[in-house]
């Protein structure tokens, strides 16, 4: 429970989640997170931008009354997940006459997620404005960050950018304002890397609108404000370019550590080429971290048993996030241990089927790696070397 004076006439209200571990049932939250609210008061009218989870309905109305808040005309809904309109139903019952202000498609969300009746809803469209009085809301669509409907609100006489999930992170702190900390890199960067990866090619000009607009403060409804929009909005430009670094991420699952012994072998080698290496055991990895090492990765390498004629489920799952993920990796390699058969790499270049870059390696062996298996690792190790060269990455 968090209040927050922001400046004259505009509020915070960070419903702090320390002890949530987990987003969507996926999403690991090793510092929790926060839904932030916003109230700005004008000299005839109130808007609360955005609310909080479901879950925190209740302690949301108690930190709305701490404001001493009599009247809120309207509720701008930047996105329809719930984590931020779950308490929109609370807030209608407790403020009658409030209406939710929102472009078409997020209402239309709103009524599915929520059933929140269509009167109850005041459809604006890009580039509308609402006048609270000395305070203009201005709207502007942002869509895929990371939902069809995402839209974002501009306080246009205080230079601010409410931008919902864009630009947010998993952070639970009471240090509200932030003007680009290491700790608010990571955590930003860990967030974009599992929610708006598979948006890259539409991130570009949904920054582009917001730098435009010259923000002096980013209100994300994760974690928390950006006094330096400049330090997030470059961060962001850089994850979403094709950037990517001298980084292999390895991949791996083995049963009885015939695949380890490949991966040890492998990881040695690939330093010895001047590569960076970053290994996860997939039975112990954070996904997180693997998302993140996604974003700078620019080779993949999948080192799995055989496991029932296919790879082992935890690579299939890894395999697939991946694909999910749209990393811009641009080398990929596999490497299988098996007993007596199976189709393993076929598999998981299958599920793997938004990869666009170059395969190039596949290598199996029979039970340990034995001398052949051993000769076929270096020489991957070699060609990741001479790719990474070729491409001024070393
Ligand atoms: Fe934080 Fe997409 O909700």
């Amino acid at each position: 429970m968090a209040v927050k004076k922001i400046k004259e006439g505009l509020y915070l209200i960070n419903t702090l989640h320390w002890e949530r571990r987990l987003f969507d049932e996926l999403i690991p939250l090793p510092d929790g997170t926060t839904y932030n609210a916003y109230l700005i008061i004008g000299e005839h009218k109130t808007a609360l931008i955005d609310t909080s989870d479901t879950l925190k309905a209740e302690e949301f109305l108690r930190d709305l009354d701490t404001i001493g808040v009599k009247k809120i005309d309207y509720i701008v809904s930047n996105h329809a997940e719930q984590d931020h309109s779950g308490a929109i139903p609370s807030v209608l019952e407790k403020f009658k006459e409030a209406v939710v202000v929102t472009n078409e498609k997020c209402a239309e969300l709103l009524k599915t997620h929520l059933q929140i009746p269509s009167q109850k809803f005041l459809v604006i469209k890009e580039n509308d404005t609402i006048d609270l009085g000395g305070k203009t809301l201005k709207f502007i669509m942002t869509p895929w960050v990371h939902w069809p409907e995402t839209q974002t609100t501009l306080l246009l006489e205080d230079k601010i950018a409410f931008t919902c999930d864009f630009f947010g992170s998993h952070l639970a702190t009471t240090e509200f304002l932030n003007d680009g900390t290491p700790e608010l890199y990571n955590a930003a960067k860990r967030y974009y890397a599992e929610i708006m990866a598979p948006f890259r090619n539409i991130i570009p000009k949904n920054i582009e609108k917001i730098e435009d607009f010259g923000p002096e403060m980013i209100c994300p409804s994760h974690g928390p404000i950006h006094t330096n929009p400049q330090f997030i909005i470059d961060a962001y430009k850089e994850w979403a370019s094709t950037k990517v670094e001298n980084l292999v991420l390895l991949l791996y699952v083995s049963m009885h550590h015939s695949t380890e012994r490949a991966v040890r072998f492998l990881e040695q080698k690939l330093i010895d080429e001047g590569v960076n290496v970053k290994v996860f055991g997939l039975p112990v990895a954070d996904t997180g971290e693997i998302a993140m090492a996604l974003l700078d990765a620019a080779t993949l390498i999948i080192a799995t048993p055989t496991v029932l004629a296919s790879a082992h489920p935890l690579a299939i799952y890894y395999t697939y996030l991946a694909n999910a993920l749209r990393p811009k990796t641009k080398y990929l390699a596999i490497v299988n241990s098996y007993g007596w058969g199976g189709k393993t790499a076929e598999d998981l270049k299958n599920i793997f089927s938004n990869f666009k870059g170059e395969i190039i390696d596949e290598i199996s062996f029979k039970g340990l790696p034995d001398e052949k298996a051993y000769e076929s690792l270096q020489k991957l190790a070699k060609t990741v070397g001479e790719k990474h060269r070729a491409d001024g990455l070393i």
